[in-house]
């Protein structure tokens, strides 16, 4: 299927206050030059809050990432989970038409879709709440046919329960996901034949349900003000800042003993980022490296920002010592076979 972006655009993008402060915090997840690797979050976050993905928002990521604009529109344009066009202003209705989807009913379900959205996928209904495409299996087979209806499932379809979930949604409710045939899980269809145990305390419904059921709206675009949604992430950052390490900090000098310093990146695992936190640290030279004790390596460990344990995960102390002891031609050699 040839993915072009939409011929009409929105004049600008921009994350929410909340969106962007989420997206900063994500891109700080990377090492320093690697923040390109956020571009699939981003994109992703700006789509849950747009509900698609505009050229400006395509741009606008690329420009908080530094990169090509063209590169980012090429991850766009390549995974089709991202949309390329507006969806609906309410859903957009993916029905899983794979194998055991299409065999218990998945082609009635389009029907639907066609009859009460829009004759054809990726286009809008007449009053602009709906959108619907046919999507590849998404992992609830046991529970076919479903939909994925913003962020939830709706299982054990049939096609007057989607004709009714798109009236409720149209109406401004949001129906209670999974099974719709009064199924928990997925369990047989007959009951359950064993663990039957189980089934005496089970709570109303089951985890994924619930969770839906707390957030409360499974179809909400996200502006980041869902703190349940996001707050993991944010407490583990926090936690994880400012830990005051064990250990013993090594000797630092003041400045290179010769002027300029050796050149740490000749270690493996240390990049420009590592070694500016290295020459922040007083630490310039093979030979400082070579001789940290046990201590030192645990103090530098819990000390280099966002590189925690990076000095025993990549053996430092052991690159510095060959380097001290074979030179750099002989080591690099035996490097590329990690032979130290
Ligand atoms: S075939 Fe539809 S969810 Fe797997």
């Amino acid at each position: 299927m040839l993915r072009r972006l939409a011929h009409h655009q929105p004049e600008g993008f921009a994350f929410t206050p909340a969106n962007q402060a989420w997206a900063e915090a994500q891109i700080t997840k990377y090492p320093e030059g690697r923040q390109a690797s956020a571009v699939i979050p981003l994109l992703w976050r700006a789509q849950e809050q747009e509900g698609w993905l505009s050229k400006p928002a395509i741009e606008y990521v690329a420009d908080m990432l530094g990169m090509p604009r063209i590169r980012v529109l090429e991850v766009a344009t390549f995974y089709f989970m991202f949309q390329l066009h507006p969806v609906g202003a309410v859903a957009n209705i993916q029905i899983c038409g794979t194998t055991s989807c299409m065999i218990c009913g998945a082609e009635d379900l389009i029907e639907v879709c066609k009859r009460k959205i829009a004759a054809k996928p990726h286009t809008l209904s007449a009053d602009g709440k709906f959108s619907w495409e046919e999507v590849e299996c998404l992992g609830a087979c046991a529970n076919a046919p479903m939909a994925q209806i913003g962020k939830d499932y709706f299982e054990d379809l049939t096609p007057e329960r989607l004709e009714w979930l798109l009236d409720e949604l149209s109406a401004g409710r949001v129906p209670v996901p999974g099974p719709q045939n009064g199924r928990y899980s997925s369990e047989p269809l007959g009951g359950l034949t064993s663990l039957k145990d189980h089934d005496s305390g089970r709570t109303q419904y089951n985890a994924s349900v619930q969770a839906a059921v707390d957030i409360g709206d499974s179809v909400k675009r996200i502006d980041g003000t869902e703190v349940p949604l996001i707050v993991s992430w944010l407490k583990k950052a926090a936690d994880a800042a400012p830990v005051e390490a064990e250990g013993v900090q090594p000797a630092a000098l003041a400045a290179p003993r010769d002027g300029t310093g050796d050149d740490l990146k000749i270690i493996e695992g240390i990049g420009p980022a590592l070694e500016k936190l290295c020459h922040s640290l007083g630490i310039f030279h093979y030979d400082q490296i070579a001789a940290w004790s046990p201590a030192e390596v645990a103090w530098m460990d819990g000390n280099l920002k966002g590189f925690k344990g990076r000095v025993t995960r990549d053996k430092w102390v052991a690159q510095a010592k060959l380097i001290g002891e074979v030179g750099i031609p002989e080591f690099l050699e035996r490097a590329k076979t990690n032979d130290y």
